[in-house]
């Protein structure tokens, strides 16, 4: 028996690790990813060489290129938000995990995988369902649903007993838990747990509070083509480079911070703390050249198909069907979504101050309200009105007749 571990190299997926092995019997492959948590990859390798993993089954990718290529800019082009805020770090960062870990499993004849998600929240339905979507029959192993370890307290014995080391502050409880890419970071559950209480300073780690941003305001310009950046201030960048200089410039300046209670797929609520630093800027420059760039009814209809997108994806149906036909209806839509945007950075905000492009719809002589061309007549809006209106007269007549029953 040979098991895929998507293992971080922290004392959580290590037990996973040694728990596959001592009840499972099985032979263990490890894969870390680096997805831009920031966290260096080597010493994944050392801890899983030292809890004896053969140099042949452990898998260590550098993934964030394809992160933000594939996955990140193709969400950004839809504007996706859940539940109006939550700009979907954690969930868009699973798939490619998932579909990483099959494809390792393919290349070892592996039958299983392995994910160290808990059996309460939205990840352990993200990684499964990329899983089955993409190898039918594999078999998921999922510990945290699965053993019988009472408290944290038989974890770390058993931890122990197998040598795992623990650092010392870890013996007691961790204060939150922690998922990081590089899109965003994630903080929940302990000392964030009640959502009437405010989140302590020390929980956030990739901004400055909005409060200590300088006083001098920084301006970018952010390059698009086809709906997804390109460069800053006219220097072409790779995604991930793009990704990463936008989460420097968010960082320095206090944007990007959300306290949010959101519904998980499972049911409950739950309360989290975002830093989405780079993304926050991103979404308004992209809204800035949409503007623009994209027609109305292309644009309302879009933004009508985003609140079911961004469900799909924070539900773990990124490999499905209707997100795949969505998919193809927002990147149509981002064909001449291409042009330059000027951003204002300063104390938490992100805001747009002047955007252009070669494809604009934006018609100064249209809009103008000095003697502008004769394409529009204002005559013409008289018996615009006046149709757009004999509804509701019709309306308005009949509750006079009867009294507004
Ligand atoms: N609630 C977020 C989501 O479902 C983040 C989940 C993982 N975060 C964590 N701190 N463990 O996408
Ligand atoms: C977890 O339960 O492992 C993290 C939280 C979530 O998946 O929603």
């Amino acid at each position: 028996k040979k098991v895929v571990l998507a293992y971080s190299g922290g004392l959580d997926t290590s037990i996973i690790l040694k728990w596959l092995e001592t009840e499972y019997g099985a032979e263990v492959v490890t894969f870390t990813a680096d997805l831009g948590q920031g966290e260096e990859l080597e010493p994944a390798r050392e801890k899983a060489l030292r809890m004896g993993i053969k140099p042949e089954n452990i898998f260590i990718d550098d993934l964030r290129e394809e992160f933000v290529r594939d996955f990140v800019f193709p969400m950004f082009r839809a504007n996706a938000l859940y539940e109006g805020q939550y700009l979907l770090g954690t969930s868009i960062a699973r798939p490619l995990i998932a579909k990483r870990q099959i494809e390792i499993a393919r290349m070892v004849g592996a039958d299983a995988v392995c994910h160290g998600a808990t059996g309460k929240g939205n990840d352990q339905v993200r990684f499964e369902l990329g899983y089955y979507a993409l190898e039918p029959d594999i078999r998921v192993i999922a510990p945290w649903r699965e053993w019988d370890f009472k408290s944290r307290e038989a974890l770390l014995d058993f931890a122990e007993k197998h040598q795992i080391p623990i650092a010392k502050d870890k013996r007691g409880e961790a204060p939150f838990s922690v998922d990081a890419n590089l899109l965003h970071s994630s903080s929940e559950g302990k000392v964030l747990e009640d959502p009437a209480v405010e989140a302590p300073e020390f929980v956030y780690q990739r901004t400055i509070a909005p409060e200590d941003a300088p006083d001098q305001a920084t301006v970018i310009t952010i390059g698009f083509e086809r709906g997804d950046a390109v460069s800053i201030d006219g220097e072409a960048l790779s995604p991930a480079t793009v990704l990463a200089r936008l989460n420097d410039l968010g960082r320095d300046n206090g944007i990007g911070r959300l306290d949010l209670v959101e519904g998980r797929f499972v049911g409950m609520k739950s309360r989290g703390i975002y830093e989405t630093p780079g993304g926050t800027i991103l979404l308004a420059a992209h809204r800035g050249i949409e503007s623009i760039t994209l027609d109305r009814g292309a644009m309302h209809l879009k933004d009508e198909l985003a609140v079911r997108y961004a469900q799909m994806i924070y539900n773990g149906f990124w490999f499905a069907p209707e997100r795949e036909m969505l998919q193809a209806a927002i990147d149509k839509s981002q064909e001449q979504v291409s042009g330059t945007v000027r951003v204002k950075l300063y104390k938490g905000n992100a805001t747009v101050i002047g955007r252009e492009s070669p494809l604009s719809l934006y018609d100064q002589d249209l809009v103008t309200f000095e003697e502008g061309v004769q394409a529009y007549d204002h005559r013409d809006a008289a018996g615009f009105i006046k149709l757009n209106a004999l509804r509701l007269r019709v309306l308005e007549r009949r509750n006079r007749r009867t009294g507004g029953a």
